[in-house]
């Protein structure tokens, strides 16, 4: 019994720690070039989201955020799955000492539908278009 509960707190442990990375890409590869790979952001540019309180708090208010961009922001709703944004908003609600509770992929769901941000746009969507 007790040997059952130590293998499946290694395997959640090992997927918690799966998430922090992917989370971690996700944010190196869509975000770092404006708020930096630190989350400390260009003063005047792109704000801080470390230590910020905003991305720490109401997760529909920062999830509408990542989804729909906001003044030199991009949005994601067409290039980030729902699986992804959730990821790479977790990773920003608890890097860098931020201490925002992590949220769920149906979170994202149900803040994608109820905002008309618009679904993911396939590759093969993007080519036909133009
Ligand atoms: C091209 C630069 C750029 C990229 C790329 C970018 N952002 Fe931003 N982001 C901004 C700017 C500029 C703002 C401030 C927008 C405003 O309110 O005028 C901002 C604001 C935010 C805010 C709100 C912060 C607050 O205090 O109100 C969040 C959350 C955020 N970004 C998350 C992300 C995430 C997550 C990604 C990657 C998926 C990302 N951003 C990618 C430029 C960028």
């Amino acid at each position: 019994m007790q040997k059952v509960l130590l293998i499946s707190l290694l395997v959640l442990s090992q997927h918690a720690q799966a998430q922090v990375i992917d989370g971690k890409a996700l944010f190196a590869k869509n975000c770092a070039a404006c708020h930096q790979v630190g989350g400390t952001g260009i003063q005047g540019a792109f704000p801080a989201l470390k230590g910020n309180a905003y991305i720490q708090g109401d997760p529909a208010a920062v999830i509408g955020t990542v989804l729909k961009g906001r003044g030199g922001m991009p949005m994601f709703a067409s290039s980030l799955d729902d699986a992804n944004l959730t990821l790479v908003i977790n990773y920003i609600r608890q890097a860098w000492g931020n201490k925002g509770l992590p949220l769920r992929a149906e979170e994202v769901q149900a803040v994608r539908s109820q905002s008309g941000a618009g679904d993911v746009v396939e590759q093969a969507n993007l080519t036909t278009v133009h």
